[in-house]
């Protein structure tokens, strides 16, 4: 028998209209272009639509690009792996939801919380799925709506500034070809520097109700960075799991055609590519037009780059993210 594999068959994307520079975030925070540009390598970023957008339709979006590009119909699809951290109900999650509007009722639904490992992390679980042979076709989604989720004043500026929201979607499905498929997938997490970037509230462990003035006085239901740690464990953990999962499969740095990390800050990128002595062109950067989207930076990414003929038939393409939990993780694919 065959030993079954996964490979990448479509992706897409889909980012919100609205285009907020950063200029425009100084109407509501004392903040620049240069300080943004040069801390982050930010330009702009996509806010969602209130009545147009919802994390759901968001993720339907880049779903329908995904699987037109693999030239599937939705009814191919027998499971939805969906990342996200900011889903549109606190339960059920919005990949329930992205399933009804596909038209997908009755298959199996999995929700991930992984922050910024969330898309790598799920698509470990779809390829874990089809490696089994229990599923042919996955629908690996990331989505987030993060703008609703920050504190836009002078308090929050040194985490508003970096996220954006937008979703991204790629299809796996079954091959026996060893040529072109997922080879590895690697995942972390410490759950130590939990409070190291958090959202604290709403959360069940309170006193009395979940949701309370005392909460709301608190303004914890915001994004809580601690940016100096979370840049210098990043930088760390990054070259780990990309070395991890180069050495996994008997390759060195200079075998990569592609690395797409998870977009956190331009210097974290620059610093891990100087560091692996990879050419620019080995790694793909569009913080510049879309911030920090969380889970679904890296799908975004990975479109634009198979878009921009970046990624060819038998390339060597390393996905990698770090972010809040702590969580880091990555796959290497042959294209
Ligand atoms: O997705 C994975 C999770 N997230 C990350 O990977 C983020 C990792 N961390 C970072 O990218 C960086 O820590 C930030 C971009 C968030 C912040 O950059 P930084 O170089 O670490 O700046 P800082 O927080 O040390 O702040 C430096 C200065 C401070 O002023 P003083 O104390 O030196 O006078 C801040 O008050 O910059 C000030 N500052 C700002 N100034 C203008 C902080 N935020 C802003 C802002 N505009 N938005």
């Amino acid at each position: 028998m065959n030993t079954v594999y996964s490979s990448i068959k479509g992706l897409g994307f889909y980012v919100p209209d609205n285009i907020v520079t950063n200029d425009d975030l100084t109407q509501y925070m004392d903040t620049s272009d240069a300080w943004i540009q040069e801390r982050t390598g930010i330009k702009q970023r996509r806010y969602f639509t209130y009545g147009k957008d919802t994390n759901a339709s968001m993720g339907a979006a880049a779903s329908r690009m995904a699987l037109d590009r693999a030239g599937l119909e939705p009814s191919a699809v027998d499971l939805i792996v969906y990342a996200t951290i900011t889903p549109d109900y606190y339960f059920p999650g919005s990949a329930f939801l992205m399933q009804r509007e596909l038209g997908l009722e009755g298959i199996g639904v999995i929700d991930i919380r992984n922050q910024c490992s969330g898309f790598v992390y799920a698509l470990s679980i779809a390829d874990q799925f089809i490696k089994t042979g229990m599923y042919k076709t996955v629908l690996v989604v990331g989505s987030e709506i993060q703008s609703s989720f920050l504190n836009k004043s002078n308090e929050g500026r040194g985490v508003a500034v970096i996220f954006g929201d937008g979703a991204g979607a790629a299809v796996l499905q079954a091959t026996t070809d060893p040529e072109h498929r997922i080879l590895s997938t690697h995942l972390h997490a410490d759950g130590r520097y939990a409070e190291d970037l958090y959202v604290r509230d709403p959360g069940s462990s309170r006193e009395g109700q979940w949701i309370s003035e005392a909460t709301l006085a608190d303004g914890q239901y915001n994004v809580t960075m601690n940016g100096n740690t979370v840049f210098k464990h990043a930088v760390v953990r990054f070259m780990e799991v990309i070395n991890e999962s180069l050495t996994a499969n008997g390759y060195q740095p200079e075998d990569l055609s592609l690395l797409v990390p998870h977009q956190a800050n331009i210097r974290i990128s620059g610093y891990v590519q100087q560091q692996m002595n990879l050419p620019d062109e080995k790694v793909f950067n569009n913080i510049q037009q879309y911030g920090n989207t969380t889970a679904a930076s890296i799908p975004i990414a990975l479109t634009e780059a198979f878009e921009q003929g970046r990624i060819k038939p038998g390339d060597l393409v390393c996905l990698a993210a770090f972010g809040s939990g702590f969580t880091w993780a990555s796959a290497l694919i042959k294209w």
